[in-house]
């Protein structure tokens, strides 16, 4: 190990009054960090940034944390926790470095996210605060993105980042101090990642780690982090008024509909916010209540600006949520709203200003997890109590508001769990505990996290990886999960990109596996959808989606990434845009790692068949059979599943891989391809008979082994 002599003195010598010194600094008139003077627009964000309640605090704050090497903050969603606590530290941490060190050993301070949208929308309004550029001093850093530069000195990333750099950086050295925000979020990184910092935490006395929460799980980290001292800053709420519903709501989206039209009708000035569960939904509900609202013309309603917000929206578009409403259209007229239509991302994450009408239809796309079936899946599914409380929170923070909860009061109290399950314990964890091996972590029965996953799903984890071949049966790493483990992807893509040069197409591998990475590049207007349909059918491979996904890949790449011709033919530019940047990035993974790049000739018959088996070398876990009742069961779980009506086959293989599997009213697998018989040659272990359950794919299993003996 290097020496540990480091001064373990962040903060010793600096005292409050030195704190108040470098505020009396950074409250001149010429900007520390670049040497320019400050912008108008600065002075008058930081008036604003001191009526924030954590600046009450600043003082007790940095007191604690130079007492202390941990700390919890918990305050309520808008107080500045977010914005304000990482440029405290940054100014202190700063104070010490000064004057005269070198830049290059400089260690940062890191903010954790458990969304990259707020990873980034958060960084660039802090970049703005400080008053310098984004990716230079104040940078961000998510999946396929690296926003930061070696001038970066506060970084917000995803808790899923900061996982990954772990790898390379295990005391993670390039830290100062660690924030670990949106804590009560319990994402399955941040339980990880809070493991992982104890024992860092241990090896390195001059880390410090500040654990920031909305909302009561305070205790709960207290006990975690032995008794951590724990700041709380006063909530600033005004009251609001709950609204149930007198019966339950059969259509939710249509039931958040009528309310919105019928606020803006009837309710004084304000901002409305309604929180649905996905980006199909959202989208959808905006046009319908921009086209609701449109019909009342001639009535006395006053201008509105409807403005979705989700996790794969572009970022310009979610910048959007800051725009103030529309003025009146008269003077004295009936007020302009802005309308927001948000997925769970601002139940806590993004606070917006000026919102005082809250709609809570009570749903949340969840993962859920199934280790008897192995199913993980996003559901839609009823949100906790203290999800409603946060949602209903977020009409009174500039005044009083009103919270319509689209259920009723006995549903309230009776159906809604007091909390949220953490993540660890409804997800597969499988990519964990490979990064977990890849950290060193061999134990994993006596990892300290905070609510311990069930040893079914550690099981099974444990299992798929062995299976995959990235763990041998001793549960240690092997070379091929060495590899895998620097991918930041899911086991099974990781090993099809793993494996795919000994199938002699990795290029076309990479091509696939950053179309699967990248968001959903088909484009189905309501209005086009026959046209949309049939664009999408001239990329069709009678093979399956994911050779389609190929096809379109290497279209946009002949037609020169053009995005008109992305629109001609119902694409999403952006999406693609995007798919091509994350091949890069995986690419330049294989190459660290010498892995060939490589192709089958096109004109090969070979061609294809190489890039299915090679598929498959990954996903054989996730296959169907059709049965000769005509459905399709998944290949040792027996779960009846239905082909995604967006599937691209005009037959039905008798056996497929799929990409997906969507728990809905009928359990959908989406993005499918013909994989025929060649289980056996591919996964002779998993597919051996003498651990499968008697079904119809066991006998075709039995038949297809004896063909191949005789
Ligand atoms: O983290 P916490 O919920 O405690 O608050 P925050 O995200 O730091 O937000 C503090 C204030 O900054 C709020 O009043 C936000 O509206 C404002 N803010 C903003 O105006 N624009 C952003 N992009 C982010 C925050
Ligand atoms: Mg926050």
């Amino acid at each position: 190990m290097t020496e540990r002599k480091r001064k373990v003195s962040l903060f010793d010598e600096t005292s409050v009054s030195g704190a108040d010194k470098m505020n009396g600094r950074l409250g001149g008139l010429v900007n520390p960090w670049n040497g320019r003077m400050y912008s108008q627009r600065y002075m008058d964000i930081l008036e604003k940034r001191k009526t924030l309640p954590v600046w009450q605090q600043k003082y007790e704050f940095l007191q604690v944390l130079k007492n202390n090497q941990t700390l919890i903050l918990v305050g309520e969603t808008g107080s500045g926790k977010t914005t304000q606590i990482p440029q405290f530290v940054v100014e202190a941490v700063e104070l010490e470095n000064h004057p005269g060190k070198s830049r290059k050993n400089k260690m940062m301070v890191a903010c954790t996210q458990p969304r990259r949208v707020a990873a980034m929308s958060v960084s660039r309004r802090v970049a703005e605060e400080m008053d310098v550029t984004i990716g230079e001093e104040v940078g961000y850093s998510i999946r396929f993105e690296d926003c930061t530069s070696a001038k970066t000195v506060l970084k917000y990333l995803t808790d899923g980042m900061l996982l990954r750099e772990a790898m390379t950086d295990p005391l993670l050295e390039n830290y100062k101090v660690i924030i670990l925000d949106e804590a009560h979020e319990r994402t399955l990184e941040t339980d990880v990642l809070f493991g992982l910092l104890k024992q860092v935490l241990k090896n390195r006395p001059d880390l410090k780690l500040v654990v920031m929460s909305a909302t009561l799980e305070a205790e709960k980290f207290q006990a975690y982090f032995s008794g951590a001292p724990l700041i709380k800053v006063p909530g600033r709420l005004h009251p609001v008024e709950i609204f149930y519903t007198k019966d339950p709501e059969r259509d939710y989206l249509e039931a958040a509909i009528r309310t919105v039209v019928q606020i803006h009708e009837c309710e004084g000035p304000g901002d409305i916010l309604v929180f649905l569960t996905g980006e199909e939904e959202i989208e959808d509900a905006c046009r319908k209540i921009t086209r609701e609202i449109g019909n009342l013309q001639g009535e006395q309603v006053g201008p509105v600006k409807v403005v979705p917000l989700y996790s794969t929206l572009p970022p310009v578009m979610q910048q959007k949520i800051f725009d103030a409403a529309p003025p009146p259209l008269t003077e004295g007229g009936p007020p302009g709203r802005k309308i927001v239509v948000s997925s769970n991302i601002a139940e806590t994450s993004l606070t917006i200003d000026g919102i005082v009408y809250v709609i809570d239809p009570g749903f949340a796309k969840q993962k859920v997890y199934n280790p008897r079936e192995r199913v993980e899946s996003l559901l839609v599914s009823p949100i906790s109590r203290a999800s409603a409380l946060q949602r209903s929170g977020r009409a009174g923070r500039t005044q009083p508001g009103k919270c319509f909860r689209l259920y009723t009061e006995g549903s309230f109290n009776n159906d809604l769990q007091p909390q949220t399950y953490p993540e660890i314990l409804r997800s597969n964890l499988a990519n964990t505990v490979l990064t977990l091996k890849k950290l060193g972590i061999n134990d994993l029965v006596h990892f300290d996290v905070m609510d311990p996953p069930a040893p079914e799903t550690l099981m099974r984890a444990l299992e798929e990886l062995n299976y995959l071949g990235a763990l041998d049966d001793e549960g240690n790493l092997t070379k091929l999960g060495e590899i895998m483990a620097e991918f930041p992807l899911d086991p099974q893509m990781s090993k099809m990109l793993v494996v795919s040069p000994s199938f002699n197409c990795s290029n076309e591998i990479l091509s696939i596996a950053a179309m699967l990475s990248a968001p959903n590049c088909f484009v189905r207007p309501r209005e086009a959808q026959k046209d949309a349909d049939e664009a999408k059918a001239r990329f069709s491979h009678i093979d399956g989606d994911h050779l389609t996904l190929l096809n379109v890949y290497h279209a946009y790449k002949q037609n020169n990434e053009d995005p008109s011709w992305c629109s001609d033919n119902f694409l999403n530019a952006r999406a693609l845009k995007s798919a091509d940047n994350v091949r890069k990035q995986l690419m330049r993974i294989m190459t660290r790692f010498n892995l060939k790049l490589c192709s089958t000739k096109f004109n090969s018959r070979d061609y294809y068949i190489n890039i299915r088996k090679a598929m498959l070398s990954g996903y054989f876990m996730q296959v169907a059979h059709l049965e000769r009742t005509g459905h399709y069961l998944t290949v040792k779980d027996n779960q009846e599943v239905h082909l995604h009506p967006s599937n691209c086959l005009d037959y039905k293989p008798e056996w497929v891989f799929y990409n997906e599997y969507m728990l809905t009213s009928s359990n959908f697998i989406r993005t499918v391809t013909d994989v025929r018989e060649w289980l056996v040659d591919i996964a002779p272990h998993y597919y051996d008979l003498e651990n499968f359950p008697e079904c119809e794919a066991k006998r075709v299993l039995e038949r297809l082994y004896r063909a191949r003996e005789g």
